[in-house]
C-alpha cells in the first residue's frame, strides 16, 4: 500500500514536473465555464502527437499549457507554443503542431492575458479582438492567413504582439489603423507577412513600444507622418527592411534617443543620410543598404561611440570620406561601405579607433597606394577592396595582417609585384577555410605556395608565371588560376584534393599530359583545361569523376579516340573538346548516356563519320558544334528532337550553370564570340566546314528557338527549306559554300532578328527577296557566287526590272559600324534579362522557403562585390542546400 501511495506521487510529481507552463497554484480549482471553454478550444484541434493528453478531469489549471490565477482560479495563461528547432523545422513541426480552427469558446475566458499559440497550424482568428484581458499574443510561425482581425485595436492592454510568419504566406493587406489604440503595446512584430500599403499614422501614437518590426513585407509610401508622434521617445529597434518605402529618411530621426537599432535596408529610400542620425547614441546598429541613397555620408556618423555594425553599401552614396568621418567609432566591428562611388581619404598616418572584423568597401576609391591603416586591423576576417582603384605592390606586413582572414577579395586592381609566400599560419581558431580572390590584377612572379587552409583560391588574370606549385591542396575546393602565365605540368600533388569540386587552369601555357589521377577527384562539377599545351590522350580515369559537370579541354594538342569511360560522365552539362586533335568517330553513347547535356562542342578535330542518331536523343541540347571535322553522310531528319532548340525559353539557369562561371565559344555572325553570362539563352548548330552531304532536312525549321545556324562548307545540295522563316529567332545564318539551288525561299524576309547572313557559293537563282530585316542586309558579298541570283543588293538586275536603277534610291546602306551596335544591343539584351531570369529562379525556388531569402539576398550582394568564384561557393552551397 505504501508502495502505491509513493508511485501515485511520484506519478503527480512527473504531471507537476511535465507541466512546467501550467497552473500558478497548486490549489485552485478552475471554473466550470472556462473548463468547458477549454474543452470546446480542444475539440475542434486536431492534435496528432497528443499533446493535450493532459487535458482530461475536472481541475482545468492543472492542465499542461493552462495557468490560472492564484485566488480565483481564472484561466489567465495559455501557453501551447509548439517549440520547433527553426533551423530545422520539417520533422518536428510536422508531428508536433496543433491543427484546426481556433473555437471562438476562448471569448469566455474573460481574464486570459497570454496567449502563444505559435508554431501551430491554426485558423480562424477574427473573434481575438474580444479578448480584451490580452498582454501577450503570440501567433508566429502559425500559418494563418488573410487580413488581421478588423477589431484587434480593442485590446488596449497588449504588450505584445508577434504575428511573424516566415514560413508561410502569412498576413495580407494594409494594416488597420486601429492598431494605433494598442497604447500599452512595447513589442510589435509583423514580420515576414504580406502587409501592404502605409503604416498607419496612428502608429505614431504607440507611446511604449520598443520593438518595431516590419521587415519582409510589401509595405510602400513614406515614413514621414507616421512615425512623427510619442513613439520617437520609446523605440529602441525599427526595422522596416525588405519593403518598398520610398522617400527621404527625415531628419528627425535623430530625435529617436533610445534607437539601438536602425534597419531600413532594401528599400527605395531616396535623398541623403540625415546628419541628425549623428545624435543616436545609443545606435549599435544601422544598416541602409541597397537603396537609392545619395549625397555624402555625414561626418557626424562618427559621433556614434556604441556603433557596432554600419552598412551603407549599394546606394548611390559620393564624396570623400576623412579621418573625421571615423573619430569615435570605438566599439564599430562591421564596416560595409562597398557599391558607392566613395572616395577614402585618410593620411597614410592613420589610427583608427576601431578593430574591424569585417570592411567591405568593393568599389570605393582606397588607392593608389595600398591603405597603411589596414595595418592597424588584428582581426579582420573579411576583407572586400576589390575594384579600388589601388596600384600598388602588396606591402610586406600584409600577409601577416591577412593570415587569419577567411574572405579576401582583392580583385578587379592594378596591384603588381610578386605575391607573398603565404608562410604566416593563423593562430586563432584552426577550423576557418580561406575563400580568397585576388584575380584581375597584375602580379607576376611564381607562386611559391598556396595560403594555408584554403578553400578557395582565385588567382585568374594575371601574369603569374613558372610551375603549378607541387604543394599541399588538401582542403581546397575551388582552385582557378586561369589567364596566367603558368607553365610546366599539372601537379600530381592536385590529386591529393579529395574535396576539390572546381580546377580552372584555363589560358595558361601548361604542357604534358593531364594526370590519371585526377579521377580520384570524385567531388569534381568542373575541370577546365582549355588553351593550354597539353597533349596526349584523355586518361579513362576521367570517367570516375561522376559529379563533372563542364568539361573543357578546347584548344590544347589532345589526340585519339574518346574513352569509352566517359559514357560514366551522367551528370555532364558542357562538354567542350574543340580545337584538339581527337580523331575516331562521333561516339554513339553521347547520345545514349550522356542525357543532360547541353552544350557539346567538337569543333576541330578530326572527327569522321556520320552523325550518329544517338544524337537527337540529347533533349537539353542547346549547342552543337561539329564544324571543322571530316564528317560525312546527312544531317539526320531527327535534328527536330533537339527540344531545348525548339524552345523558345531556357529556364536552365538554377539547374547548373550559376555555380560556375560556364564559358563556351560559339562562331556566330562570322567571328569567335565567348559567351558567359548569358550562356543558358545560347542556341546554335553548327556543321560547318565538313563533307556533309544531301538536303537540310524540313525538321530543322522546327528548332524555333535557334539563335546560329551555321551549315557552310559542306556538299549540301537541294533547295533551302520554305520554312526557313520559321526560325524567327535567327540571328546568323550561314549556308555558304555549299550545292545548294533554287531560288532563295519568300519567308527569309520574316527573320527579324537576322543580323548575319552568308548564301554565297551555292547555285541559287532567282531574284534575292527583299523586304523587313533583308533590307539592312544589303551587301553583296552575302550572295556572290550565285550565278542565278539577280535585283538588289546585287547590281545585275532581274529580267524585267526597269534598267535605270540606282543604288542611291534605295534604303541609306547599314554600315559594319551599325551591325556591330545591333550585336552590342542583342548581348545587353541578352545579359539583362538573362540575369533576372536568373535570380527569378532563384527566387521561385526561395518563395517557400522565407527563412532562406536572407542567404539569397547575401548572394545577390555577393554578386555586386564581384567575387564570382565566393558566390559559386555560395551558390553551389545553395544549390546543394536546396536541391539535395
Ligand atoms: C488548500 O486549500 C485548503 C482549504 O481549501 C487549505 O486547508 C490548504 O492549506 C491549502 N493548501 C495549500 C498548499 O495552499
Ligand atoms: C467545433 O466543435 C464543435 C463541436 O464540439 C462543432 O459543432 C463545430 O462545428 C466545430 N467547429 C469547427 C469550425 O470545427
Ligand atoms: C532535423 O531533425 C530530424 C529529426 O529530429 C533529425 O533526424 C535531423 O538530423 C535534423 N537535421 C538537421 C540538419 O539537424
Ligand atoms: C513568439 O514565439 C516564438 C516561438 O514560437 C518566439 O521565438 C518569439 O520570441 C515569441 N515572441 C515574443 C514577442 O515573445
Ligand atoms: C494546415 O491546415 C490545413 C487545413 O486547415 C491543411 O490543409 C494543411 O495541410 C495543414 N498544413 C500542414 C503543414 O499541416
Ligand atoms: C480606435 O481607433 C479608431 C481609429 O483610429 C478610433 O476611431 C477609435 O476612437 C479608437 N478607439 C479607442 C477605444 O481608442
Ligand atoms: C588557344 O591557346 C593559345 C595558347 O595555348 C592562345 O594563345 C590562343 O589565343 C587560344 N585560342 C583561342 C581561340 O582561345
Ligand atoms: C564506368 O561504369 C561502369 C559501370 O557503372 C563501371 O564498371 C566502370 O568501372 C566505370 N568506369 C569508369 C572509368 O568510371
Ligand atoms: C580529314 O580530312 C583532311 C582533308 O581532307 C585530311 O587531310 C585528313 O587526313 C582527314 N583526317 C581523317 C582523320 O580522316
Ligand atoms: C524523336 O522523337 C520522336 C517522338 O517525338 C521519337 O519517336 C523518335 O524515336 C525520336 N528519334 C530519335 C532518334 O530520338
Amino acid at each position: 500500500m505504501p508502495a502505491l501511495v509513493m508511485l501515485l506521487a511520484l506519478f503527480f510529481i512527473i504531471i507537476r514536473l511535465d507541466s512546467n507552463c501550467g497552473s500558478l497554484a497548486s490549489n485552485v480549482s478552475c471554473l466550470e465555464n472556462e473548463r468547458e471553454a477549454l474543452i470546446k478550444f480542444k475539440e475542434n484541434l486536431t492534435d496528432e502527437a497528443n499533446r493535450l493528453r493532459s487535458w482530461v478531469g475536472q481541475d482545468c489549471c492543472t492542465w499542461k499549457g493552462v495557468g490560472c490565477s492564484s485566488r480565483i482560479g481564472h484561466v489567465m495563461k495559455l501557453d501551447l507554443r509548439n517549440d520547433f528547432d527553426k533551423f530545422n523545422y520539417t520533422a518536428i513541426f510536422r508531428i508536433n503542431k496543433l491543427g484546426g480552427e481556433i473555437s471562438p469558446s476562448l471569448v469566455e475566458l474573460k481574464h486570459l492575458s497570454h496567449l502563444d499559440l505559435s508554431g501551430n497550424n491554426l485558423s480562424g482568428v477574427d473573434f481575438l479582438g474580444s479578448l480584451k484581458s490580452l498582454r501577450y499574443l503570440n501567433l508566429s510561425y502559425s500559418n494563418l492567413v488573410g487580413k488581421v482581425p478588423h477589431n484587434l485595436g480593442n485590446l488596449s492592454r497588449l504588450q505584445y504582439l508577434d504575428l511573424n510568419s516566415p514560413l508561410r504566406r502569412g498576413f495580407e493587406g494594409p494594416l488597420p489603423s486601429c492598431m494605433g489604440n494598442m497604447t500599452q503595446l512595447t513589442v510589435l512584430d509583423l514580420s515576414d507577412n504580406q502587409f501592404k500599403g502605409e503604416i498607419p499614422n496612428s502608429m505614431k501614437n504607440l507611446c511604449s513600444l520598443r520593438i518595431f518590426d516590419l521587415a519582409l513585407n510589401y509595405f510602400s509610401g513614406e515614413i514621414v507622418s507616421p512615425l512623427y508622434g510619442c513613439i520617437r521617445t520609446s523605440l529602441e529597434e525599427l526595422n522596416l527592411m525588405f519593403n518598398s518605402f520610398t522617400g527621404q529618411l527625415p531628419n528627425y530621426l535623430g530625435e529617436f534617443k533610445n534607437l539601438e537599432r536602425l534597419c531600413v535596408d532594401y528599400n527605395s529610400f531616396s535623398g541623403p543620410l540625415p546628419s541628425s542620425l549623428g545624435r543616436l547614441s545609443h545606435l549599435r546598429e544601422l544598416d541602409a543598404r541597397y537603396n537609392q541613397l545619395n549625397g555624402s555620408i555625414p561626418v557626424g556618423l562618427g559621433q556614434l561611440s556604441n556603433l557596432q555594425f554600419l552598412d551603407l553599401s549599394g546606394n548611390s552614396l559620393g564624396g570623400m570620406l576623412y579621418e573625421q568621418h571615423f573619430t569615435t567609432l570605438k566599439s564599430l566591428k562591421e564596416l560595409h561601405l562597398s557599391s558607392n562611388s566613395l572616395v577614402i581619404n585618410v593620411s597614410s598616418q592613420w589610427v583608427p579607433p576601431f578593430q574591424l572584423q569585417i570592411l567591405e568597401m568593393g568599389s570605393c576609391t582606397l588607392g593608389p597606394q595600398f591603405p597603411t591603416w589596414l595595418q592597424t586591423q588584428r582581426h579582420v576576417t573579411r576583407l572586400d577592396m576589390s575594384n579600388a582603384s589601388i596600384s600598388d605592390i602588396m606591402p610586406d606586413w600584409f600577409e601577416h595582417m591577412s593570415s587569419c582572414t577567411e574572405s579576401l577579395d582583392i580583385s578587379n586592381n592594378h596591384m603588381r609585384g610578386k605575391l607573398p609566400k603565404f608562410q604566416t599560419k593563423c593562430n586563432d581558431s584552426g577550423s576557418f577555410r580561406k575563400y580568397w580572390s585576388l584575380s584581375s590584377n597584375k602580379f607576376d612572379g611564381p607562386l611559391s605556395t598556396l595560403p594555408s587552409s584554403t578553400s578557395l583560391l582565385d588567382l585568374s588574370d594575371n601574369l603569374l608565371s613558372g610551375p603549378i606549385p607541387v604543394g599541399n591542396y588538401s582542403g581546397i575546393e575551388f582552385l582557378v588560376l586561369s589567364n596566367n602565365h603558368f607553365s610546366g605540368v599539372i601537379p600530381v600533388s592536385l590529386c591529393s584534393a579529395a574535396t576539390t569540386q572546381i580546377i580552372d587552369l584555363s589560358k595558361n601555357r601548361l604542357s604534358g599530359r593531364i594526370p590519371r589521377c585526377l579521377g580520384n577527384l570524385g567531388e569534381l562539377y568542373v575541370l577546365d583545361l582549355s588553351s593550354n599545351s597539353l597533349h596526349g590522350h584523355i586518361p579513362s580515369s576521367l570517367g570516375f569523376l561522376q559529379q563533372l559537370e563542364y568539361l573543357h579541354l578546347r584548344n590544347n594538342t589532345f589526340h585519339g579516340e574518346l574513352p569509352l569511360s566517359l559514357q560514366n560522365l551522367t551528370s555532364i552539362h558542357t562538354l567542350d573538346l574543340g580545337e584538339n586533335s581527337f580523331t575516331g568517330v562521333i561516339p554513339p553513347w553521347i547520345g545514349d548516356k550522356l542525357s543532360d547535356l547541353v552544350f557539346l562542342s567538337l569543333q576541330s578535330n578530326n572527327f569522321y563519320g556520320g552523325i550518329p542518331v544517338q544524337l537527337c536523343h540529347l533533349s537539353a541540347l542547346q549547342l552543337l558544334d561539329l564544324a571543322h571535322n571530316n564528317i560525312t553522310g546527312d544531317i539526320p531528319s531527327c535534328f527536330h528532337n533537339f527540344t531545348a532548340m525548339a524552345a523558345l525559353e531556357h529556364n536552365n539557369y538554377f539547374g547548373g550553370s550559376e555555380s560556375y562561371e560556364d564559358n563556351i565559344l560559339v562562331t556566330m555572325k562570322g567571328r569567335e564570340l565567348e559567351y558567359t553570362k548569358i550562356l543558358q539563352f545560347v542556341t546554335s548548330i553548327d556543321l560547318s566546314t565538313n563533307g556533309i552531304t544531301g538536303e537540310i532536312p524540313e525538321g530543322l525549321t522546327a528548332l524555333l528557338g535557334l539563335l546560329n545556324l551555321n551549315l557552310s562548307g559542306n556538299h549540301l545540295t537541294g533547295r533551302i527549306p520554305e520554312k526557313i522563316g520559321n526560325l524567327k529567332q535567327l540571328e546568323s545564318l550561314d549556308l555558304s559554300r555549299n550545292k545548294l539551288f533554287g531560288s532563295i525561299p519568300h519567308s527569309l524576309s520574316n527573320l527579324n532578328s537576322l543580323s548575319h547572313l552568308n548564301l554565297s557559293f551555292n547555285n541559287l537563282s532567282g531574284r534575292i527577296p527583299t523586304g523587313n530585316q533583308l533590307q539592312t542586309l544589303d551587301d553583296q558579298s552575302i550572295y556572290v557566287g550565285n550565278d542565278g541570283l539577280c535585283g538588289a543588293p546585287l547590281t545585275k538586275s532581274c529580267p524585267g526590272d526597269e534598267s535605270t536603277y540606282h543604288d542611291g534610291d534605295h534604303q541609306v546602306l547599314v554600315g559594319n559600324g551599325e551591325e556591330d551596335e545591333i550585336e552590342v544591343m542583342w548581348f545587353c539584351a541578352g545579359i539583362g534579362p538573362g540575369f533576372v531570369v536568373g535570380l527569378l529562379g532563384v527566387m521561385c525556388t526561395l518563395y517557400f522557403k522565407r527563412e532562406w531569402r536572407y542567404v539569397y539576398f547575401q548572394f545577390v550582394e555577393d554578386t555586386y562585390s564581384r567575387i564570382f568564384v565566393a558566390i559559386a561557393v555560395k551558390a553551389n552551397w545553395l544549390r546543394r542546400k536546396f536541391h539535395p
